[in-house]
C-alpha cells in the first residue's frame, strides 16, 4: 500500500531529473530548494529559489526571481571519479519525501572499481527558521578506502534569463563561509552562510571545503552541514541568526522543524477514508500550500510555480486570489491576511499600470513582483515558426485580475471575520479597482448599459473579446462588493469612514447598468460576443492541425478562430458564483463547454470538477479532481507555450484540489453570515473529515455516506443542505 505521506522514486531515470526538481521540492514561503542531488549543479536545474527577491539580469527582457547559490553542494570523488548520479550509473537510488514534516531523502549507491559505496542524505528546509536549510550527509562503503569530498557553497546554480549576481566577497572562517552578493539591477544584498560540523582537517577555500577521508569498511562517516541565506529585513541579524541555529545543532532544529509541520497538518489536513490514491495526491497538494505560502511577510504573493523556479518570473498571477487563497481563509489567516496585505502594499504599482494603458483607477499587475508594476510583457510568447516574439494581451487586456482581488478581499473578510483589512487599505484598493473598471468599460446610451470591451477572459486563446461573460460577472461582483464594504466599514468603523473622502454617486449607476450577458434560449451563456459564430470543433481535432509541437494555439494560431477554449470560462464563472445560477443552467453550460476545452491550463480541471460535484456528475468530478490533485506527482502537464518553458509546481491547482475537496465533494459555501455543508462525495470514499476555522472558530467535520458530524461552536447560522440543526 502506497503510505499517505511518503512520495518516492526507488529507480534512476536520467529523464527525471527535471520532473523531480519540483516533485521533491522543499520549501518554506522564504525559499524553495528544488529536489536535486547534493552533487548536481546549474545543469541539473538546481535552484534557491527566493519569495519575493527579484532582479533583471543583464540583456534579459525581464525580471524574475532570483535564485541563491546552493550552500548544500556536496560532491564525493573516488579513483577520481565524481559520484554523480547525473552522469555515473547507480547500483541503486532512491529518493524520498516525507510530506508530513517536510524533509527529503535520497539514498544511492555507486560502485567504482569493484567497491560499493553508499551515499544517505537527508534534508530540510526550516519551517521554524526561515533563513536555515540543513543536511545530514552519510557515505558507508564495504572495501576500506580513500575518498575525497567537496561540500561548499556553489555558484552554479539554474538560472532561465542569465545572471542575476555580482559576487562582492567571500569570507572563511575555520570552516564557516560567507559570500555577499548584490543582484546586478537593484544592487539589493543577498548573503549566503555555510558551515559543516564533523568535517575535520578540511581546506578550506573557494568556498568549498575539501577533504580527504579514509573510509573503513562497513563504518558510516557522517557530517552535518547548514546553509543561510538573508536579504531584505532578514540580512539584519544574519550573522546571529545563522550562528545559532548551528549553535542549536541539526537534531534540534529538525525536531523544531517537524513541529512545526505537526500543527500545520493539524490546521489543515483533510482525511479522505476509502481511497489511498486520492488522499495521497490532496495532502501533497497541501504541502505545495503550506510550503510555499508567505508565513511571515506581506510583501510577496505565491508565485505561479510556487517556489519551484524562475518560470512565470516568480510572479503572483490571479491564480493566488481566486485558487489558494480559500484553503489559507480557512486554515491560515496570517498567511492569507498577508496575501491580500500584499495586493493592498503593491497598489501603487496597479495605479502606475492602469495610468500606463490611459486608465484610471488600478488595474493590477497579470504578473506581480515586488511593486506591482507588471512583469508581464507584451510579447510574452516566442512564435514556434519564425522564432519572433509574439504580441499577447495578457497584460493589458486581462483586466479580471482587479475584480478577482476585490472578490478575494471581500471573500476573506466574511470567512475569517476579520473586516479590519478593510480599514487597513482594503477599501481603498476596492475604490481605485472599481474606479478602473468604470473607466475602463463603455457606456452604450442606446442600450443603456455599460459594456465591457476589448479584454481577455481566463481563456487566453481568445483576445480582446468583447462581453466576456466571466469578467462582467466578476466586475459585476466586485462593484456590488464595493457597495456593501462600503456599509460595512460604515457601521463598524464610522470614524474611518469619516474619513474616507470619496465621490460614491457613480458606483451605484455602474452596478445598476453594467452588462451581464445571460443563458440565451437554450440556457447557454456565451462565452464573449460572438463567440457561438466562431469554427465548431474539438481540442482533438485542432491537435491534429499542429504543423509544430509546441505551437501555440492562442494569439493567430489554431484555436482563436475555433470554439476551442484554452481553460475553464463560463464553468469557472459557475464555480465562483454557485449560487446565482440554478443546476439546470449549471448542467447545461458544463455540457456544452466541457468538449471544447483543452484544460491546457492547470488551472481549468478543478473547476469542472467543482461544478460537476454541484450538478451530480459525481465521476465527472472525481477525474478531473485527480487530474487537479495529482497534477505535481505525475508531472503531466504542459512545459511549453511556443518556446516558452513554463514547468514547475502549479499552486493553483494544489488550491484546485483542495477546493474540489471542500466545496465541491463537501459542499461547503459561505455567504456573508451563514456556512451551509450540502455533500456529494465520491462513492468510493467511506468519509471525508477536516476542519474549516470560520469566523474565529474551528469546526470538525466529517461526512460519510449519510452523516454530516460537525463539531464546534459556532455564533453563526451552520446549515446541512440549507437547513439550520
Ligand atoms: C493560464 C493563466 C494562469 C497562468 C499562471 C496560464 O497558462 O492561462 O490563467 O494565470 O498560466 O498559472
Amino acid at each position: 500500500m502506497l503510505s499517505d505521506w511518503i512520495i518516492e522514486k526507488n529507480r534512476f531515470d536520467i529523464e527525471d531529473i527535471e520532473k523531480h526538481g519540483s516533485k521533491f521540492l522543499l520549501g518554506n514561503g522564504f525559499m524553495g530548494y528544488r529536489g536535486t542531488m547534493e552533487e548536481y549543479s546549474a545543469e541539473q536545474l538546481v535552484a534557491v529559489n527566493l519569495a519575493g527577491f527579484f532582479d533583471l539580469a543583464q540583456n534579459s527582457n525581464w525580471r524574475e526571481s532570483v535564485n541563491a547559490p546552493n550552500p548544500l553542494y556536496t560532491v564525493l570523488t573516488v579513483d577520481g571519479i565524481n559520484l554523480d548520479l547525473s552522469t555515473l550509473n547507480p547500483v541503486s537510488h532512491s529518493q524520498r519525501l516525507d510530506i508530513k514534516c517536510g524533509i527529503h531523502n535520497r539514498k544511492t549507491q555507486f560502485s567504482v572499481n569493484g567497491v560499493n559505496i553508499t551515499i544517505t542524505a537527508e534534508r530540510f528546509v526550516s519551517m521554524t527558521r526561515e533563513n536555515i536549510i540543513a543536511l545530514k550527509y552519510t557515505v558507508i562503503t564495504d572495501k576500506d578506502i580513500t575518498v575525497t569530498l567537496k561540500s561548499g557553497i556553489d555558484k552554479n546554480v539554474w538560472n532561465i534569463s542569465g545572471n542575476h549576481l555580482n559576487y562582492l566577497d567571500e569570507i572563511t572562517n575555520g570552516n564557516f563561509f560567507k559570500l555577499n552578493c548584490e543582484t546586478v539591477q537593484l544592487k539589493n544584498k543577498l548573503e549566503v552562510y555555510e558551515t559543516v560540523i564533523g568535517l575535520d582537517d578540511c581546506v578550506n577555500e573557494d568556498l568549498l571545503h575539501k577533504a580527504t577521508i579514509n573510509l573503513k569498511a562497513n563504518e558510516e562517516f557522517e557530517f552535518v552541514k547548514f546553509g543561510g541565506i538573508y536579504h531584505s529585513d532578514s540580512l539584519e541579524n544574519s550573522h546571529n541568526n545563522f550562528l545559532d541555529a548551528v549553535k542549536v545543532g541539526y537534531d534540534e532544529i529538525k525536531n523544531e522543524h517537524i513541529s512545526a509541520w505537526e500543527q500545520i497538518w493539524e490546521n489543515s489536513d483533510v482525511i479522505i477514508e476509502g481511497d489511498d490514491d486520492a488522499q495521497l495526491a490532496l495532502r501533497y497538494s497541501i504541502y505545495h500550500l503550506c510550503s510555499i505560502a508567505p508565513h511571515n511577510t506581506d510583501k510577496c504573493g505565491i508565485p505561479a510555480r510556487g517556489l519551484s523556479g524562475q518560470v512565470y518570473k516568480g510572479a503572483a498571477f490571479w491564480d493566488t486570489e481566486m485558487f489558494m487563497l480559500p484553503f489559507f481563509q480557512f486554515s491560515d489567516k496570517k498567511a492569507a491576511r498577508n496575501l491580500l496585505k500584499y495586493r493592498i502594499n503593491t497598489l501603487e504599482g496597479a495605479k502606475r499600470k492602469a495610468k500606463e494603458f490611459g486608465f484610471e483607477g488600478a488595474f493590477f499587475a497579470w504578473e506581480s513582483q515586488e511593486t506591482g508594476d507588471d512583469a508581464c510583457t507584451l510579447f510574452n510568447v516566442t512564435d514556434v515558426f519564425t522564432n519572433r516574439p509574439q504580441r499577447t494581451y495578457f497584460k493589458d487586456k486581462q483586466i479580471h485580475v482587479s475584480a478577482d482581488i476585490v472578490f478575494a478581499m471581500w471573500d476573506y473578510c466574511r470567512t475569517t471575520g476579520d473586516y479590519s483589512l478593510l480599514v487597513d487599505g482594503g477599501l481603498d484598493l476596492m475604490y481605485e479597482c472599481m474606479w478602473f473598471f468604470y473607466t475602463y468599460s463603455v457606456f452604450k446610451p442606446h442600450k443603456n448599459r455599460y459594456e465591457i470591451l476589448d479584454v481577455v477572459g481566463p481563456d487566453e486563446y481568445h483576445e480582446r473579446v468583447n462581453n466576456n461573460a466571466f469578467t462582467n460577472v466578476m466586475v459585476k461582483s466586485a462593484v456590488d462588493i464595493f457597495i456593501r464594504a462600503i456599509d460595512k466599514v460604515k457601521n463598524i468603523y464610522p470614524e474611518y469612514f469619516a474619513s474616507f473622502d470619496k465621490e460614491l454617486n457613480w458606483v451605484y449607476d455602474f452596478s445598476e447598468k453594467l452588462y451581464v450577458p445571460q443563458p440565451n434560449e437554450k440556457g447557454i451563456i456565451e462565452q464573449f460576443d460572438g463567440y457561438f459564430t466562431l469554427e465548431d470543433t474539438t481540442p482533438e481535432i485542432l491537435k491534429t492541425r499542429e504543423l509544430i509541437k509546441n505551437e501555440y494555439w492562442g494569439g493567430h494560431g489554431l484555436a482563436s478562430n475555433t470554439m476551442v477554449l484554452k481553460q475553464a470560462d463560463v464553468i469557472m464563472m459557475l464555480n465562483v458564483f454557485k449560487s446565482a445560477y440554478s443546476t439546470e443552467i449549471k448542467k447545461l453550460n458544463w455540457d456544452f463547454y466541457e468538449p471544447y476545452t483543452e484544460h491546457g491550463s492547470s488551472l481549468s480541471a478543478c473547476a469542472y470538477a467543482i461544478v460537476a460535484a454541484e450538478i451530480g456528475y459525481t465521476d465527472w468530478a472525481y477525474k478531473y479532481f485527480m487530474k487537479t490533485a495529482s497534477v505535481d506527482l505525475t508531472g503531466d502537464t504542459k512545459q511549453y507555450l511556443g518556446s516558452l518553458y513554463i514547468g514547475g509546481t502549479h499552486p493553483a491547482a494544489n488550491g484546485g484540489a483542495w477546493n474540489t475537496a471542500i466545496f465541491g465533494f463537501a459542499g461547503v459555501s459561505v455567504t456573508d453570515d451563514t456556512l451551509d455543508i450540502s455533500p456529494r462525495i465520491p462513492k468510493n470514499w467511506n468519509s471525508l473529515s477536516f476542519k474549516l476555522n470560520w469566523k474565529g472558530e474551528e469546526l470538525n467535520i466529517k461526512i460519510t455516506d449519510d452523516k454530516v458530524l460537525i463539531d464546534g461552536i459556532v455564533n453563526s447560522s451552520v446549515t446541512v443542505y440549507g437547513k439550520e440543526y
